[in-house]
This record gives C-alpha cells, structure tokens and sequence, in this order.
C-alpha cells in the first residue's frame, strides 16, 4: 500500500487495540450526520431499524447484537445518526484476509440518499487498514437494488448459497471485492 494513502486512512481509523473509529460529522448528499461506532446501548435502535427494515423480522436477536459489540477486535459496527437517532448502520468482521459485511441497513424513509454506498466505503477503509485481501458478503437473490450497490461499489457474485436464509430458504448470492 502507498504510504501516503495509509498515512491519510489512520486520519480515519486508529491502529491502537481494540481498534477505535473516532466519531465525527459527515455530509452526505448535503446533510450532516453523526458517524460513530455504535455500542451495546444502540441495540435498541439497531433492533428497531432492522425492524423496519424487514417487515419485523429480525435476522439477528438482540444478544447476537450485544455479543458482536462486545468483541474488541477485529470488527467494525458503525452507525449515521441525526438528531440521536439511528439512520443506517454496517457491521463487518475480518478473518483470515477477508473484511466479511455482517449487516447493513438503512431506514427505508432514508434509503437512495447515499448512506448506505457511504457505509459501505467506511467498511472498505477498515479493510484495507486491515490489510484485507477481500471484502465479502451474502445477500437474497431477489434483493436486486441492493445488488446493484454492490456491484457499483466493485463487489462481484461468488456462487449462490442454496436455502441459506432460515426464514424462506430463499438462497443467497455470495459477492467479493478483491482488495
Ligand atoms: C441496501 C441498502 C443498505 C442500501 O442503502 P441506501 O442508503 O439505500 O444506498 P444508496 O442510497 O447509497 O444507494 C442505493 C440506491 O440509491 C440511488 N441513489 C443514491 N443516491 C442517489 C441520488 N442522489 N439520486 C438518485 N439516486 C440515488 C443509487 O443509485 C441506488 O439506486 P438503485 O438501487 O436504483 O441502483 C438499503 O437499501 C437497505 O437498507 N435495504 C434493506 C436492507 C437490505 O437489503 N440490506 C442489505 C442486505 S445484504
């Protein structure tokens, strides 16, 4: 990596363990937003979102939440907020080379306003901080318009998992971006 572009990314991401993603106001499409790591106390929010996100199904309870935010390293769970409240939030955790995106959810009142493409470039900074080979990810084959992100942001289709989702073993389409 050039040392430049390392040099600019730690303006973003402090290397001190367990790795820190410092909170600050960001424009996106010309509104300001908090961006911060979210913590055990936003489980309520996030479990809210993906509410309203899915029609209140929660593919995550909220102890898988909680014990995803306790891990120390290794991870990154990043939310927008305005006004306290949360908009949109990634989750991602890197093993063996490859940053993998756990969730990412935007409220639908918010979505096509950039948040989650802006998410998603985050993500791609912890990975490469990470000195990730891949960035990854699932998601439904009938999830089109969120595939069409993703393929914009330079992820690929892997393979399809077959019955992957418990709730109507719709398969999922596995997506890489190589790093
Ligand atoms: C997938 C998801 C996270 C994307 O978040 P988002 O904030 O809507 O994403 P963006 O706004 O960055 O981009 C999405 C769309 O908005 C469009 N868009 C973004 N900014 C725009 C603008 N200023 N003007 C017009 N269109 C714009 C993008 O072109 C894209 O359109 P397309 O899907 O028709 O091609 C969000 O839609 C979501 O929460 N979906 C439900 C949950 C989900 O499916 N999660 C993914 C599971 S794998």
């Amino acid at each position: 990596m050039l040392k430049k572009f390392k040099e600019f990314l730690q303006l973003f991401f402090s290397t001190r363990e367990p790795l820190t993603y410092p909170e600050q106001q960001v424009t996106i499409h010309g509104q300001l937003y908090l961006a911060r790591q979210l913590e055990v106390v936003d489980v309520d929010q996030v479990f809210a979102l993906e509410g309203d996100v899915y029609f209140n199904e929660h593919p995550w309870t909220r102890g898988t939440y909680i014990h995803e935010l306790r891990q120390s390293k290794s991870k990154l769970y990043l939310g927008l907020f305005l006004d306290s409240q949360l908009l949109g939030f990634v989750g991602c955790r890197v093993a063996s080379g490859d940053c993998h995106i756990t969730n990412v959810a935007v409220k639908p009142a918010l979505q096509s306003n950039g948040l989650g493409s802006w998410l998603i470039d985050e993500v791609e900074k912890f990975a490469i901080m990470w000195q990730c080979e891949s960035m990854s990810l699932e998601v439904r084959v009938s999830n089109l318009s969120a595939q069409r992100l993703y393929r914009r942001k330079g992820f690929v289709s892997r393979k399809v998992k077959y019955n992957y989702y418990d709730d109507s073993a719709e398969d999922a389409l596995d997506m890489v971006k190589y790093l």
